[in-house]
């Protein structure tokens, strides 16, 4: 009941100071953002700090960039989002996204240093999670993976060594790393591997792609590069 109270109080003061949201189409893909989260100190400096129209030149950034990277043009990309939605709510944690909904949590927007750097970041790992497939099976931590080889090729972020990590689906920046190393004997991989999954997730698409398991390539990789300290 309390959250969506909160939200409800939220969305009352956003229409009480006229700060409602204001889509936006580019390459037929609407972006709405709305700031939920307004009684709050995040959701003060979204206003002040971040801002509809910084978030909208980002996320249709990320867009563009997603799709380079997962190689789809804007007639092959995932046809059933025309819209993506972006919230600013009163919930823990740095943010989330569930099918074309991104929500970025308050706490974060009002303690992260230099906040339209890290948001930048948080952007296009969320934006990934919109356009990539989740073929059945995948693992966790390989979507997280390929959501932040998204962020690692956009030049974002600060990031390990490569090496870094006890399993190849362990996620986030070590699976990216890991992705990357993959994607040096075969620069597609990435768009390759995803295009195999629109329905299912088998480990063996490393093997069809790159000639080895994802173990062997795994083994090879800490090999190579150690534990990335
Ligand atoms: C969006 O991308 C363009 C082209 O790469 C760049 O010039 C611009 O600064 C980017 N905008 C933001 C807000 O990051
Ligand atoms: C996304 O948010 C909209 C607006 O709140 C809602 O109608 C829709 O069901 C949400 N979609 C998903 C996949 O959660």
């Amino acid at each position: 009941m309390a959250p969506l109270l909160l939200s409800m109080v939220g969305l009352l003061l956003l229409t009480a100071s006229g700060a409602a949201a204001r889509p936006v189409t580019v390459n037929s893909v609407k972006y709405v953002v709305t700031n939920e989260a307004l009684p709050t100190l995040g959701g003060k400096r979204f206003e002040s700090e971040v801002g509809t129209d910084f978030t909208v030149k980002v996320l249709r950034n990320a867009t563009a960039f997603a799709w380079k990277v997962f190689r789809q043009s804007p007639n092959e990309r995932k046809q059933d989002v025309d819209v993506i939605n972006l919230f600013v709510r009163v919930v823990p944690g740095i943010a989330f996204t569930v099918g074309n909904n991104i929500t970025i949590g308050d706490d974060y927007v009002e303690k992260v240093p230099s906040v339209r750097v890290s948001i930048t970041e948080t952007y296009f790992h969320e934006v990934a999670h919109v356009w990539q497939p989740f073929g059945e099976g995948q693992p966790i931590g390989l979507i997280e993976g390929i959501a932040d080889y998204v962020v690692l090729k956009a030049g974002l972020g600060t990031w390990a060594k490569p090496g870094k990590g006890t399993r190849w689906d362990q996620g986030y920046d070590a699976t990216a790393l890991f992705l990357d190393y993959c994607a040096s004997f075969r620069s597609t991989f990435v768009a390759d591997l995803i295009r195999l999954m629109p329905v299912k997730y088998s480990d063996s698409y490393f093997e069809q792609l790159l000639g080895k398991t994802v173990d062997q390539l795994w083994a090879d990789y800490k090999a190579k590069y150690g534990d990335g300290q």
